[in-house]
């Protein structure tokens, strides 16, 4: 391993995270690392215009050593009527499996019971085996299927599968 890779692997291991509300200063961070896991890159304008929305509510998990912090990921949802949706969820490719995913959802699902959210909802796709064994570890069940949901970067289709977290 190349001294700065070594150096950038033993970085990810120590850094050490906190979670904070989102706010119009994170769209631009928010969507580059949109753009990192997933092939559609929401710009930061279309972040920027979401969380305008009074009903629209995030998080991001930030490297508390550093300045500026590094953004580790971030979640954003919308309530509406007692029913909360997940917009979108990434982690940095950096930091897996560091509880990074878990803890944005806790902040999200915390944040629905606050406005008075009763249930959450999320669309995923079948083959994200990494963010289906998330929401299920959370205690999401699948509610319904969408064939042909998602288009992928050569214009396939894939199947969604729609979730529901029951927070009552
Ligand atoms: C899905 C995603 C948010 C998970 O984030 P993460 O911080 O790595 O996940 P966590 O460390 O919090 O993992 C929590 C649990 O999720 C499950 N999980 C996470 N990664 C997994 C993987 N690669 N395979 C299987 N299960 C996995 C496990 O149950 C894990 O608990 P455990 O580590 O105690 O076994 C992240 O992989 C990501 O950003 N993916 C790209 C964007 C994306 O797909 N977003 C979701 C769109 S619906």
């Amino acid at each position: 391993m190349n001294p700065v890779t070594l150096l950038e692997s033993l970085f990810a291991r120590k850094a050490e995270f906190d979670v904070f509300p989102a706010g119009a200063d994170d769209c631009l961070d928010f969507s580059i690392l949109h753009g990192e896991r997933f092939f559609r890159r929401w710009g930061d304008g279309e972040f920027h215009s979401l969380m305008t929305q009074s009903n629209v509510f995030g998080f991001s998990a930030r490297i508390t050593s550093g300045n500026p912090a590094s953004l580790g990921g971030f979640v954003l949802a919308r309530e509406v009527a007692g029913e909360a949706e997940i917009l979108t969820i990434a982690v940095s490719g950096k930091y897996p499996r560091r509880g990074l995913g878990w803890r944005l959802m806790l902040a999200a699902i915390r944040e629905t019971k606050a406005r008075g959210g009763e249930t959450m909802f999320l669309e995923v796709d079948e083959g994200n085996a990494a963010a289906i064994g998330l929401y299920r570890k959370l205690g999401f069940k699948q509610v319904a299927e969408r064939k042909g949901y998602f288009a992928g970067p050569t214009g396939e289709k894939a199947t969604a599968l729609v979730m529901r977290l029951d927070l009552r």
